[in-house]
């Protein structure tokens, strides 16, 4: 039996005593007495975390400010700095010279820095936008991969209150334009290019393109890291390398003390509506949930190597990357390449060469190493020693039982904790986790909230659930890591988290959500809005229609789907209806090629359908109203057994079978 199905049959995992015994939150009452603490004192308990594991230039006397709720304050008449807190804070703690960061690139070379080489190198950065006019507000657009200079660069924007926003380097040049413009950038940091899998990809003339696209008047400077130079085109005036700008600057600079509600970073992401949004997050807030969890969700240690296999163009890096490892000292990885390069063994071997002792990644890239551990001994966690793994992480979309189980036995040889993290961008940081030292583990299930954490599961009125019902996932008080606002959209911000229809008094996560009968651990049962996730990115459903159907030369209307897939969590599945006869055969699958390459341009890969199917119409109520339920079915290859009588052409349904 499963969790979500009862529990006299749950199988469940103990925490190792030998983990147990030394772990930051040590056994269950541990674990209690902590969720107490924030029940008898919720804004002591916030508060009393914040001082312990940042440095605050002014100390903050007011903890939470509630009166504009939902746009919620924190610490608001505290000033510190986030690269303060992550570099000069450890270097005083005698930390220096301890490495910050191995960098492991796509080859397999290896570049080592530590907090005081880290320190030199951000100062340097910073001290560089400096010289070109950027200060304290400014917004700077990183479109760069995985790399020291990428989280230098993320740092340096701190350092001098500049908002960094990073877009993933998988994003074309149409999506890059639109978050440059929305941001309104004064400046972009860029490499020559970017090298993944053996191939070198381009970055810099995206950057081009989307500055050519127009609407990025406020981009002033574009900044070029050399990764392996390429030969790129640089526009004077506007385009700098990066190593001439920093060369002759000093390695120190003072930092610039922000209000603890200074917005350090906006990251985009999918809505159920519209384009991605700006979600907009604190610096005393996020940093203090990004330390607090990272400290306790992974029990990170002063001797520890840890490694989080997330770019930093997603949430996932820019907290367990870029600033929670780094805010509590420790040694982690930064990995430029891709799991299966030079083969499926190369997570293995890395954890093996660098000893490293926690390990964060996501489902999809687990159930994809399984089939080719399963198909190739040579490349089997099994052929490596992965001896000094103690912890083992999972992020971005539920693992399901069987990967869970493998990745257990097999990477973490059946000692070390998995902790399953459910968080969102929006969330800034764990949200509901096990934690390795205290929570009894479930395959299958995030276990229980983050201590101070108020999840909870509702009905449509907001009205508690019983445990075993599903049913709307909320979390019921603000707290400090959580998104400020979505970038010059305050109402969309309300709309989208703090609905009226919803009495606009908790935050809705999106998800949807059951506790367990007995225990009250939580599964989450997925979106239950028209979000995709496909392999762990967020996507939009809406945001590929619109690509779609701004192929105006070939498309009338489109409507997208997820469907379940083995190895990527869901797949894009994409019905269309083309402004010329339906194709069917070759033609179909050119059509269908054409469209997916469309998408790519528009969007990024990571938005491509898997599989387009093509129509003479869509299944319409006789209101015109698409019925999306029909095409989730078609698009499973289910047989139809829901009710069809509003539908107006039922004939449709047959054409967009499986048609290929
Ligand atoms: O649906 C949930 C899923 O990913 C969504 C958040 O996506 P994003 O903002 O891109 O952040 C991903 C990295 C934190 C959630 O609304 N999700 C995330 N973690 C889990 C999950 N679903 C199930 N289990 C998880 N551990």
């Amino acid at each position: 039996m499963s969790a979500t199905e009862g529990s006299t049959e749950l199988k469940i995992y103990q925490p190792p005593a030998a983990l147990a015994g030394s772990a930051h939150v040590s056994g269950m009452a541990a674990y209690e007495a902590m969720c107490q603490a924030a029940e008898a004192d919720y804004e002591g308990f916030w508060a009393g975390h914040a001082r312990e594991l940042l440095s605050w230039k002014t100390p903050f006397t007011k903890v939470l400010n509630e009166s504009e709720a939902p746009f919620f304050k924190w610490f608001e008449d505290g000033t510190l700095n986030a690269s303060y807190n992550c570099l000069d804070r450890n270097i005083e703690r005698g930390l220096g010279d301890k490495t910050a960061i191995i960098f492991e690139a796509d080859g397999g070379e290896v570049t080592k820095v530590t907090y005081k080489e880290l320190l030199a190198k951000t100062c340097q950065i910073a001290n560089g936008l400096k010289s070109l006019g950027i200060k304290k507000g400014d917004r700077v657009v990183i479109y760069i991969a995985m790399s020291i200079d990428g989280v230098a660069a993320m740092q340096a924007c701190a350092r001098i209150g500049a908002t960094h926003s990073v877009v993933f380097g998988g994003f074309s040049a149409q999506s890059l334009r639109d978050r440059i413009e929305d941001t309104g950038a004064v400046a972009v940091i860029t490499a020559d290019n970017q090298v993944r899998g053996g191939k070198q990809l381009p970055l810099k003339s995206i950057v081009d393109e989307a500055l050519a696209l127009g609407g990025c008047d406020s981009v002033k400077n574009v900044l070029v890291v050399k990764r392996s130079g390429a030969a790129i085109a640089m526009t004077a005036g506007r385009d700098l390398w990066m190593a001439d700008v920093v060369a002759s600057q000093p390695t120190s600079c003072e930092p610039e003390w922000v209000s603890a509600e200074h917005p350090l970073f906006l990251l985009y992401t999918s809505g159920s509506t519209g384009k991605p949004k700006g979600v907009q997050h604190s610096t005393g807030g996020y940093l203090l949930h990004a330390a607090l969890t990272t400290k306790l969700t992974f029990d990170l240690k002063a001797d520890d190597v840890f490694w989080c296999t997330a770019d930093i163009g997603w949430v996932t890096g820019h907290t367990y990357i870029t600033y929670g490892p780094l805010a509590l000292g420790g040694t982690e990885i930064v990995f430029e390449g891709v799991p299966t390069y030079p083969d499926a063994g190369r997570f293995w071997k890395m954890i093996q060469d660098h000893k490293v002792s926690i390990f964060y990644t996501a489902p999809t890239a687990i159930r994809s190493l399984i089939k080719a551990a399963e198909a190739n001994d040579a490349v089997h966690p099994k052929s490596y020693n992965l001896s000094s793994l103690r912890i083992l992480g999972s992020v971005g979309e539920p693992i399901n039982p069987a990967a869970w189980e493998w990745y257990h036995q097999h990477v973490g040889g059946g000692r070390c904790p998995i902790v399953d993290t459910f968080w969102q961008t929006e969330t800034g940081g764990h949200m509901i986790t096990p934690l390795p030292g205290a929570t009894p583990l479930v395959p299958g299930s995030c276990t229980l909230p983050f201590p101070g954490i108020q999840a909870a599961v509702v009905d449509e009125t907001g009205k508690d659930v019983p445990w075993g019902q599903g049913g709307i996932l909320v979390v019921k008080k603000p707290w400090p890591s959580m998104i400020r606002t979505i970038w010059g959209d305050p109402e969309r911000f309300k709309k989208s988290y703090y609905p009226e229809d919803f009495k606009g008094k908790y935050y809705l996560a999106g998800d949807g959500a059951i506790r367990d009968a007995k225990t009250g651990y939580f599964t989450i049962t997925g979106r239950i809005d028209d979000v995709l996730n496909v392999s762990g990115h967020r996507m939009g459903t809406m945001e590929i229609e619109s690509a779609l159907v701004s192929c105006t030369e070939l498309v009338a209307e489109a409507a997208v789907v997820g469907r379940p897939d083995d190895t990527t969590g869901e797949a894009i599945c994409a019905f269309v209806v083309l402004k010329r006869p339906r194709p069917t055969g070759d033609e179909a699958k050119a059509i269908a090629k054409q469209l997916r390459d469309w998408v790519g341009k528009e969007i990024g890969p990571i938005a491509k359908p898997k599989d387009i199917r093509f129509g003479d119409n869509l299944p319409k109520t006789r209101s015109g109203k698409i019925m999306r339920r029909l095409l989730r079915s078609l698009a499973k290859n289910e047989a139809i057994t829901q009710d069809t009588s509003t539908l107006e052409n039922p004939a449709i349904l047959e054409q967009l079978g499986d048609n290929h």
